[in-house]
């Protein structure tokens, strides 16, 4: 069968912008991508970070720092990418924020933080980075989404919706951005020990490290797939419940993650 997209499997020169690049995942996709031979122009809030990276291939690397809440900063620093580089073969989008969040501690201020940074800045990017690609007609576009946006989970009353819209996202870009040869991947990690999960008190299954997670990405895109799942371990089951009807996914979730009704209780008592 033929794969989604254009396998990538020769990074030497490639030019990668990777927006949420500082820590975690995306600093591991930094370091391995600059190891594979690509260019790499890295974004984050952080520039000490960035600069941090870049030592590691000064030649090869760009710093854009920027917030990619802000869409002027955004489009500068795809600007000064493109003075330098003239192209993008490849932009990850992998910035992203976590709170957990459950109804009885609803925070509105942290729930449109999360869409915030998760979806509204995905569309300054879009804004940006569309139409450099649509020109080039050639190059693509990961968005970095999660599993938590297959189906609704406890905790997750910003972060999920907010993975989930890129799902539906990515479905769509990919059918408007293939025919003019451009592709999109969908990368939905599981559990990977970065800050962002630093806080989760419950245990996380199948958890891996941020270098085992740029391997899968990299896996997955030399196989030019269009979703980009891992650990497939913990992915193919999730996958199995999102076939579930309502009745029996609320169920087994229930009796998985012990989410009854006890912690609203005691939420509501202390109020009392
Ligand atoms: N860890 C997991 O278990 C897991 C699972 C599924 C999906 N993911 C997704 O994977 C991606 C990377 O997360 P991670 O786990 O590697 O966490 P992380 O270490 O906290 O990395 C998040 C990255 O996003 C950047 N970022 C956040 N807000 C930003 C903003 N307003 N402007 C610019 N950059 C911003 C951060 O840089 P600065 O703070 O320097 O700006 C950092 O580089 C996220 O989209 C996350 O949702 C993670």
């Amino acid at each position: 069968m033929r794969s989604l997209n254009e396998p990538i499997r020769d990074w030497r020169r490639r030019r990668v912008w990777i927006v949420g690049a500082s820590t975690g995942i995306g600093a591991s996709l930094a370091h391995a991508l600059l190891r594979a031979g690509a260019r790499v122009a890295l974004t984050a809030r952080s520039a000490a970070a960035l600069e941090e990276i870049a030592r590691a291939a000064p030649d090869d690397v760009l710093v854009l720092p920027a917030d990619v809440t802000d869409a002027k900063g955004l489009r500068r620093a795809h600007d000064q990418l493109m003075a330098r580089w003239e192209g993008i073969d490849l932009v990850i989008w992998n910035a992203g924020t976590y709170t957990p969040m459950r109804a009885h501690e609803f925070d509105l201020d942290a729930a449109l933080h999360t869409l915030d940074t998760n979806l509204t800045a995905v569309y300054n990017g879009l804004s940006v980075a569309l139409p450099t690609l649509i020109r080039q007609r050639q190059g693509g576009i990961a968005l970095v989404a999660s599993v938590a946006g297959y189906r609704g989970l406890p905790r997750s009353l910003a972060y999920g919706p907010s993975k989930a819209a890129l799902h539906n996202l990515a479905e769509s870009l990919y059918m408007d951005l293939h025919p003019l040869g451009v592709s999109t991947y969908l990368i939905n990690p599981g559990f990977v020990r970065t800050r962002l999960v630093a806080r989760n008190d419950f245990h996380m299954p199948a958890l891996i490290d941020p270098d085992q997670a740029s391997a899968h990405i990299l896996e997955g895109l030399a196989a030019g797939r269009f979703e980009i799942h891992f650990p497939s371990r913990f992915t193919r089951a999730l996958k199995l419940l999102r076939l579930l009807p309502y009745r029996a996914y609320f169920a087994l979730v229930r009796s998985y993650t012990g989410s009854d009704a006890a912690p609203a209780q005691r939420a509501h008592d202390a109020l009392r």
